[in-house]
């Protein structure tokens, strides 16, 4: 069952705010899971997508000729959360919470100070050799600024295949086609992989991002701000295309924005973080339509409306 609501922006896409009826828990009936499912045979479910557990990372404060540590900023603090497969997870907060220093953590782009990561059940920082490639095929990241992750000096083909070769998914020869296929993917007419990136607009240059995000076929993307220095039309464009996207190759999200007014579009469950913490967290409906914490409350009220 499924009921559909208005959320709080006023907007009416099915996708966003669609109340699903609680799952029950199933609990054995009649005798102990012993008896009904011999312990030795019992499935067992796989491991999350994600698993990021007391996640700390610190930054040290140094004072002094001989850099003594006086401190640390304590970006991420104690973070814990799981993912599955296909989902979508909004991390929202302000600017300076920690939200871009918990994905590059989770990249391995910076070292935490304590805690875990898991993927797929594998240790993140413990991989090594063929799993760390494996891991940086996996997982792909779009950030908010196209014009600085793509080298103006390279074709928009060999931004698109470099990885696709490196990983040896394709052939040279094979290498337009593929690059073809993938800008088909992202709206964008094949022959742009004869341009460079300063003859697309931002808009178009963010779409050159995700394609490149999605050639090594990855299970999950980080976007970070992604859609944040795009224009409103453009913004939704975009949003619409990782939508498609997502369902076509049933990735994951983990959806980075300090505007929660961005989740309420694309995130299945949100995480709320203030000062490095996670202050409050639930379904996308739940945390948008009822939120518990004041500053969750603070957050969604700062979200401009027309006409308000
Ligand atoms: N390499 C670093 N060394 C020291 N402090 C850092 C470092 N990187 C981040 N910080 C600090 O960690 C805190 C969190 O920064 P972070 O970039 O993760 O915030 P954010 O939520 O992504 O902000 P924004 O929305 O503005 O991108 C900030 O106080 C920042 O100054
Ligand atoms: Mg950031």
């Amino acid at each position: 069952m499924a009921v559909q609501q208005t959320n709080p922006f006023g907007n009416k896409d099915p996708r966003i705010i669609t109340l699903k009826a609680p799952v029950a828990p199933t609990l054995p009936v009649g005798g102990t899971v012993a008896q009904d499912v011999p312990a030795a045979e019992a499935p067992s479910a796989p491991p999350p997508l994600v698993e990021v557990k007391d996640l700390c990372t610190w930054f040290p404060i140094k004072k002094g000729i001989f850099a003594r540590t006086a401190g640390y900023v304590k970006a991420v603090n104690g973070v814990s959360f799981t993912m599955e497969a296909g989902e979508t997870l909004g991390v929202v907060g302000e600017s300076g919470c920690g939200k871009s220093t918990l994905s590059r953590t989770i990249l391995r782009l910076e070292k935490p100070h304590s805690g875990s990561v898991h993927f797929m059940g594998q240790d993140v920082f413990a991989l090594k050799g063929k799993d760390l490639l494996q891991y940086r095929r996996d997982l792909q990241v779009v950030f908010q600024d196209p014009h600085a992750t793509l080298n103006p000096r390279h074709s928009i083909l060999d931004i698109l295949t470099e990885g696709m070769l490196v990983h040896d998914l394709i052939k040279p020869k094979e290498a337009q086609d593929a690059a073809a296929e993938l800008l088909r993917d992202v709206g964008l007419q094949p022959d742009a992989m004869f341009r460079y990136p300063h003859a697309f607009s931002g808009g178009q240059r963010q779409r050159i991002c995700i394609a490149r995000a999605i050639a090594l076929k990855p299970k999950m993307i980080i976007c970070d701000e992604a859609v944040s220095a795009l224009d409103l039309s453009i913004r939704a464009q975009v949003l619409n295309l990782l939508m498609e996207l997502k369902d076509k190759y049933h990735l994951a999200y983990l959806f980075i924005t300090h505007d929660i007014g961005v989740v309420e579009h694309i995130a299945d469950n949100i995480i709320v973080m203030f000062k490095g913490e996670i202050v409050e967290r639930g379904p996308a409906e739940k945390v948008l339509l009822h939120p518990e914490e004041p500053y969750t409350k603070r957050l969604i009220a700062a979200v401009p409306r027309v006409g308000a």
